[in-house]
């Protein structure tokens, strides 16, 4: 949807401004956000939604029905905010085997000089690649995206047009996925009647909100907790070099509180994040916090139990959370010089201390990275849980070169599910 605007500093040029619809469907949520961008400008905040959900584990659609109605919950209220209604989104996937990895392709210039119908011609090339070999493994393609060129050997060419070559290559960052759970979420989507733009991997909309492009061309991890599923992603000279997904995350805090004091998950959710920490102090033992008991009705009275063991609870479960990145980085090869720099976001970071744990945990040095880009973040989105929903927005406001664009494609989809009127039908049609 384009809109006109004029504002005092753009009377003589009026700029295009175009709606971007984001929805971050996690393991204990699902946040959905509505922006306007112009392509120059941070884009605008216009209507944000949020609905707590329990369709998902561990980053996976599990409970359609669930899902889509929290889908359909978080987007209603960010349209309300909004004042207009929504055809399409991008949406992320954090788990579902992801893999990155890079594809080079190679044609024949013959000597001449590389014209714009040579960059076609590779980057057809470099499509039918992704296409033949990615979807022969049983694979979805969520980006390809060219990067650096090779002119007759000499690499790292960002622009080759113009060069006399026998020989023009190009490395293609491909990212892909385990089909099922795409369709899963496209399913879920499309369910909750709104389109899917595109489906693009939580670590890569993450690091657009989070991570500076200093960091990026240093080296950088970007490790996201969230509820169910911790995802790293680690960045070397200026680009996306490798992603692990962990079966573990903030959640599982939650449940060891509730198991090892025999509270109800809720009760031990407001124990993690009211009394909780991730570091220790000698007066933890004298603090004393009150455990409701499993069943309030039943006349137990709540238990006081020393903060120090609270804190152990938290700290055993770290060890293990952070043993497994430790393991991720070294196995992405995220070690040396380049490999110090941690930046750790998702609502998982909120947890006290968490920054100072993680320091010693990995012998790195780590911030928290909260989202930043956008103007008018309400301040309920403005926490590092919700660095992924802002980052699908800021990746939805850039425009690339996508050779996986539209790569997933849903058997059964009706095309009238993809406009707002047809959404409008099939909203009726299910409320009869
Ligand atoms: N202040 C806080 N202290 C400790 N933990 C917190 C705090 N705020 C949020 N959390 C935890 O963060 C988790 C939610 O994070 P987030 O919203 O990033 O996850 P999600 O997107 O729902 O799940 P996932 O990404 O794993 O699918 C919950 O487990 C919650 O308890
Ligand atoms: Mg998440």
């Amino acid at each position: 949807m384009a809109v006109a605007v004029l504002s005092p500093t753009n009377l003589l040029k009026p700029r295009t401004e175009r709606v971007i619809a984001a929805l971050d469907v996690g393991t204990s949520r699902v946040a959905a956000l509505i922006a306007m961008a112009d392509g120059d400008n941070a884009p605008r905040v216009i209507g944000a939604g949020v609905r707590a959900c329990n369709g998902v584990r561990r980053g996976l659609v599990a409970d359609m029905e669930r899902t889509e109605t929290a889908i359909r919950a978080a987007m209603m209220q960010a349209e309300k905010a909004a004042g207009l209604q929504i055809e399409s989104v991008l949406v992320n996937l954090s788990a579902g085997g992801l893999r990155s990895e890079i594809a080079s392709v190679e044609i024949d210039i013959a000597g001449h000089r590389i014209a714009e119908d040579d960059m076609a011609a590779l980057l057809a090339a470099g499509r039918q690649r992704i296409d033949g070999d990615i979807a022969r493994a049983g694979r979805s393609t969520l980006h390809a995206e060219p990067t650096l060129y090779t002119v007759d050997g000499l690499d790292g060419v960002t622009n080759p047009r113009g060069f006399h070559a026998d020989r023009l290559a190009v490395d293609i960052h491909v990212l892909t996925a385990a089909t099922p759970p795409c369709r899963n979420l496209d399913l879920a989507v499309r369910n909750a009647h709104l389109g899917v733009e595109s489906i693009v991997a939580s670590g890569v909309a993450c690091s657009a909100a989070v991570l500076n492009d200093e960091e990026r061309e240093l080296g950088v991890a970007l490790v996201e907790i969230g509820a169910g599923i911790t995802t790293v992603a680690v960045h070397g000279g200026g680009m996306l070099a490798g992603l692990a997904s962990i079966a573990m995350g903030s959640g599982d805090i939650t449940a060891d509180i509730a198991a090892t004091f025999a509270t109800r998950r809720a009760a031990a959710e407001r124990l993690k994040t009211l009394n909780g920490a991730a570091t220790s102090s000698p007066r933890d033992n004298h603090d004393m916090i009150e455990v409701p008991p499993l069943d309030p009705d039943d006349g137990q009275e709540p238990r006081r139990v020393p903060r120090a063991e609270l804190i152990a609870v938290i700290r055993a479960r770290l060890d293990l959370l952070f043993g497994e990145v430790s393991d991720a980085l070294n196995d992405l090869g995220f070690t040396g010089i380049a490999g110090r720099q941690v930046v750790i976001t998702g609502g998982g970071a909120e947890l006290r201390g968490l920054a100072d744990f993680a320091q010693g945990a990995l012998n790195r040095t780590v911030r928290i990275g909260r989202p930043r880009g956008l103007v008018g973040l309400p301040e309920a989105q403005a926490g590092a849980g919700f660095s992924t929903l802002a980052g699908l927005i800021l990746h939805g406001s850039v425009s690339r070169v996508d050779l996986a664009r539209n790569a997933i494609h849903l058997p059964g989809t009706t095309p009238e599910a993809r406009t707002g009127l047809g959404r409008l039908f099939a909203m009726l049609k299910k409320q009869i």
